[in-house]
């Protein structure tokens, strides 16, 4: 029953026979913290289906099942508890999550100041940050749970895309609280788990739904078949939105400290958003591609051009400047806003032609938490009579929340790892995914100005998964 997929990556080495809550069996919670313990405890085989976790829990596999009366899922996800941890970026962020959806505790520790002082993420100092504060944000997401190391159900932990430097910090950590308390561990796919923590807040949602996910460093349209596997449709062929909003904002001299977005959006509602005349991206490529690199070097020479000195703060500013700043900042959001919307309409159609059942466009990532993309999204679905689902913004942005959720999801079909030794030997080497697809290019939306990146990339998880499947 049990295939140990040892060929495959060790990300999901294992795909374990973990029947969904709906299928059941006779499991009480117990059964699942007797992970924990599995060493001292074995359970026997009751006259049900078996809960196998992988070979490599022990010499042979460990069959777990404790009670010969059915539990509902609703029992198995009430006592589910999830630590979420993620380092990807700039957020050091942990968050304890029940398997029912409810939080208990989220922490996030954010890098806003040295953000101000660098205009963007610097590696290795991000890596620093996050080292001197992880122990303390899994500490206090666990204090304010009310919780112990012993009470939790599993680890969970972003392994890419993101920054190496940065995700090994989270990826160590949550290692070692596996290790300690004997914990299986869940690697975490950074935007499978934008995406799927709307799945938390809307329990409606289910798959397919299209989904388009706007942050830092990623702009991504996907259709989401099921968990694991994703179709996708469009992606950047060079910046994200995310990125041209921080410049502008850096560029505008606005305060970076809660990121630039919120600031260039904040300044937007002064200004005239039709006072410049920024060109839409891409008009001419019939595709769901974005591009945002040219859009930024519009904003740099309009700035240019009205002498705008950065060095010079909002707040010290005349009014005559301050209103020029705005209009550029209006102008610029409306501008990028309208490139999403030209390529939602688009991704729909296409998504109503794979999946005719999808009811639903998911939009997440930092970006997801500007109002103005939200109302302007609003009416593209409504046209298509679908529901946008938004998480609230604390979700939007990088958080712990996101990742406990998505580890939930996968621990429930049986996608995880065993609990990892106490202690990491020093030359250990992490899986981290710092390039990392999520899903498969949708063939007939390739776009001819793809730009070729040369860097390694990994496997997409959903070709991942889809092999792993087919093995079992
Ligand atoms: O998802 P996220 O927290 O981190 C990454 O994975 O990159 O997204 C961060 C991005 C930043 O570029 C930030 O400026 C942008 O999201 N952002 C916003 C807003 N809030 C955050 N952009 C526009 N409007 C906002 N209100
Ligand atoms: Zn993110």
């Amino acid at each position: 029953m049990v295939s140990s997929l040892l060929t495959l990556p060790s990300t999901f080495s294992r795909l374990n026979s973990f029947p969904k809550p709906s299928l059941l069996i006779p499991f009480t919670f117990k059964a699942l913290n007797s992970l924990k313990s599995h060493k001292q405890q074995r359970l026997i085989p009751l006259n049900h289906p078996l809960l196998y976790f992988p070979s490599s829990f022990n010499s042979s596999p460990t069959h777990f099942s404790t009670s010969r009366s059915p539990i509902s899922s609703k029992s198995f996800d009430d006592d589910l508890v999830v630590l979420g941890i993620e380092t990807s970026c700039d957020d050091t962020a942990a968050a304890i999550v029940r398997g029912n959806g409810e939080i208990l505790s989220q922490v996030v520790s954010s890098q806003a100041d040295l953000l101000a002082r660098y205009g963007g993420v610097a590696p290795k100092m991000a890596e620093e940050a996050h080292s001197q504060v992880i122990d303390q944000v899994v500490q206090d997401t666990l204090d304010k749970a009310g919780l112990t190391g012993k009470e939790l159900s599993a680890v969970a932990v972003t392994i890419g895309p993101g920054l190496s430097l940065c995700l090994r910090v989270g990826v160590q950590k949550a290692r070692r609280v596996a290790g300690n308390f004997n914990l299986p561990i869940i690697s975490v796919h950074h935007m499978e788990a934008h995406a799927l923590v709307a799945r938390l807040i809307e329990k409606e949602l289910q798959f397919p739904f299209l989904a388009l996910l706007i942050s830092g460093g990623h702009n991504l349209l996907v259709l989401a078949h099921d968990l694991g596997h994703y179709t996708q449709l469009g992606t950047t062929i060079d910046d994200a939105i995310g990125e041209a909003f921080d410049k502008t904002a850096k560029w505008l001299g606005l305060d970076m400290r809660k990121s630039g977005g919120p600031a260039v959006e904040q300044l937007a509602q002064e200004g005239d958003a039709e006072s410049v005349r920024f060109s839409i991206p891409m008009k001419q490529h019939k595709d769901c591609n974005f591009s945002y690199a040219g859009l930024k070097t519009q904003v740099k020479l309009a700035i240019a051009s009205r002498n705008i000195d950065a060095k010079v703060p909002l707040l010290c500013a005349s009014s005559q400047e301050r209103s020029s700043r705005a209009d550029i900042a209006a102008s610029f959001q409306r501008v990028a806003v309208l490139h999403l919307e030209e390529r939602c309409e688009r991704a729909v159609e296409w998504a109503l032609k794979i999946e005719p059942s999808i009811k639903q466009l998911v939009v997440s990532g930092g970006v997801a938490s500007n109002q103005y993309v939200r109302a302007r999204l609003d009416q593209v679905v409504k046209k298509y009579s679908l529901q946008l689902v938004c998480p609230p913004p604390n979700l939007c942005t990088d958080n712990g929340v996101m990742v406990a959720w998505t580890g939930i999801e996968n621990f429930r079909v049986g996608r995880y790892d065993p609990p990892p030794p106490a202690n990491d030997p020093d030359d250990f080497m992490y899986d981290l995914r710092p390039r990392w697809p999520l899903g498969e290019e949708y063939a007939e939306g390739r776009s001819e100005s793809r730009f070729l990146r040369s860097a390694r990339v990994h496997s997409s998880l959903t070709s991942i998964v889809q092999a792993s499947l087919q093995q079992q």
